[in-house]
């Protein structure tokens, strides 16, 4: 349940305390799973947020739709099973750490991170061959625009996407080899995730009508070239036409030589640099005045701030999480069964299966049972609610059950009362029982600070 962005944000503490308060026991009830304590306590997710950054796909953005290479993709950034040990065990994904493709500033783990945002992807706690020895965590960046952003690596070591991603799985999360299939359907659908639009941009990266005076003041000192070297001014790395980047390393002060990371949606990108240490765009600036000599007024640097805040911009960043949400992704995800199947593809079964078995057992935590005092009302419906999670969740047992078994017909026509279901007579006894499910922001709250009461109590 502390999975991405449907269980608890925090993964406490130790197995005994778990075991401690009848009020956890309730809160993972169905079934319960270990992976609270495969975490080092006072870890960090954000996995219960009401509000996730919104991802646009640049298939569907350009009129079209997602293709099974791209939902198959998707399907696998979201499962902890394609990772090993201990981030399989905690039920970590791609999707933790890019939630939604974007970044989870928000996510702190004690021994791996610094501050929330960043992480140590060369720390032995998931991967102990991935283990340097040194303590140092980077941010974890969004990877909206990743298509436009090689080499990848905060220090641009890979060329090419796919061995980045081959290297995370392998190395970083102690994962099996991955199939060329899925290491391919992975990077379809990264390269699928498209920055989110602005408005005050034109397609050449240039600030448009909309824009303020001290916004194109700043724009002007952005690409004006510095004092000491006229070769150079922030836009000859960071080139406006170019998603604001220039595909190099440089040595800017921060401690060797890093790629020029992409200004397009960084409002959202904070902690900023490579290992996260500026919060804000102010100390950025500072840090460029400092290092480039640049003797920026006070003026300077509030309208270079503004300038980057206006490019750094996007429509709608955030929504909230909510059934249709839910109910969609999982049916995204649950729909590579329509392909797997009828190819008799079983390690693709499998894995849809086993995805989606826990993205549903997950939403049946947001629909607390009778026992949950926190809660009050809506029994029925809640009830309703989660047994028909809960059928599902044995509806895709049994599909895999068949095509294991060799009986591609009947798991076909198995998943084809799966889909009627979820398409419709599921949805609706979720939303009947929504008012008193976490979707609700106030049945949230309560849910949570009883929760943590009880784990204070625990803690004293
Ligand atoms: C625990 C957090 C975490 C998880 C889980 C995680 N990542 Fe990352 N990811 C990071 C961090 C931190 C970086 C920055 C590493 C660096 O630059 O050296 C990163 C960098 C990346 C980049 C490079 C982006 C760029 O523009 O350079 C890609 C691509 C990526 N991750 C994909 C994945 C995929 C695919 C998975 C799952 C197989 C995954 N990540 C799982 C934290 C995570
Ligand atoms: C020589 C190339 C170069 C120049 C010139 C340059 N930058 Fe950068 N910029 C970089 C690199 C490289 C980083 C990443 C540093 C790191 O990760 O430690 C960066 C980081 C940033 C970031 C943080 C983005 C993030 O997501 O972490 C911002 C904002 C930024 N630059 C704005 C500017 C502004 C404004 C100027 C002009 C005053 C400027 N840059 C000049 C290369 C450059």
């Amino acid at each position: 349940m502390i999975l991405r962005r449907h269980g608890r944000a925090v993964v406490w503490a130790t197995a005994a305390l778990l075991l401690l308060t009848a009020a956890l026991r309730q809160a993972v009830s169905f079934p319960l799973y270990g992976q609270q304590t495969a975490l080092p306590a006072g870890s960090e997710l954000n996995a219960d947020a009401l509000v996730t950054p919104r991802e646009v796909f640049h298939s569907e953005a350009i009129g079209g739709r997602k293709s099974y290479l791209i939902n198959l993709g998707d399907l696998a950034f979201s499962s902890p099973a394609i990772l090993g040990g201990l981030a399989r065990r905690a039920g970590i994904s791609c999707n933790t750490c890019h939630v939604n493709g974007a970044a989870n500033p928000k996510l702190s783990i004690p021994h791996m991170s610094a501050h929330p945002g960043t992480f140590d992807t060369t720390g032995a706690l998931f991967s102990p061959k991935a283990d340097n020895g040194v303590f140092d965590p980077v941010r974890i960046p969004s990877l909206r625009g990743a298509r436009y952003l090689a080499p990848y690596g905060n220090d641009g070591r890979s060329a090419s996407l796919r061995d980045f991603v081959r290297n995370v799985i392998v190395n970083e999360f102690a994962g099996p080899e991955p199939p060329p299939a899925i290491l391919d359907a992975m990077v379809a659908y990264i390269r699928d995730i498209d920055f989110l639009r602005n408005f005050s941009l034109n397609p050449g990266g240039r600030l448009n009508a909309r824009s303020s005076d001290a916004e194109r003041r700043g724009e002007a000192l952005f690409i004006k070239p510095f004092p000491h070297d006229p070769n150079l001014s922030c836009a000859t790395c960071h080139v406006p036409s170019a998603a604001f980047v220039d595909h190099l390393q440089h040595d800017v002060g921060s401690g060797g030589l890093f790629k020029t990371p992409t200004l397009l949606n960084a409002d959202f990108n904070a902690p900023y640099f490579h290992d996260g240490r500026y919060d804000t765009y102010d100390q950025v600036v500072g840090h460029f005045d400092r290092v480039f000599g640049l003797n920026l007024s006070r003026q300077d640097q509030h309208d270079l701030v503004a300038y980057l805040t206006a490019i750094g911009d996007a429509e709608r960043p955030y929504e909230r999480d909510g059934i249709g949400a839910q109910v969609k992704e999982i049916n995204d995800f649950a729909g590579v069964l329509d392909t797997a199947i009828a190819s008799h593809d079983t390690s693709v079964i499998a894995l849809a299966v086993d995805t989606v078995d826990l993205e549903l057992r997950e939403l049946i935590e947001w629909f607390p049972d009778h026992k949950d005092a926190s809660v009050a009302g809506g029994d029925e419906q809640r009830l309703r609610a989660r047994a028909a999670l809960k059928d599902l969740v044995l509806r895709l047992r049994r599909i895999d059950d068949a095509a294991t078994a060799g009986r591609f017909d009947d798991a076909a026509a198995e998943y084809k009362n799966y889909r009627n279901l979820s398409l419709a007579a599921v949805p609706s006894l979720l939303y009947a029982a929504q008012p008193w499910s976490l979707f609700n922001p106030a049945v949230h709250d309560s849910h949570f600070a009883a929760l943590q009461q009880t784990l204070d109590a625990a803690k004293r």
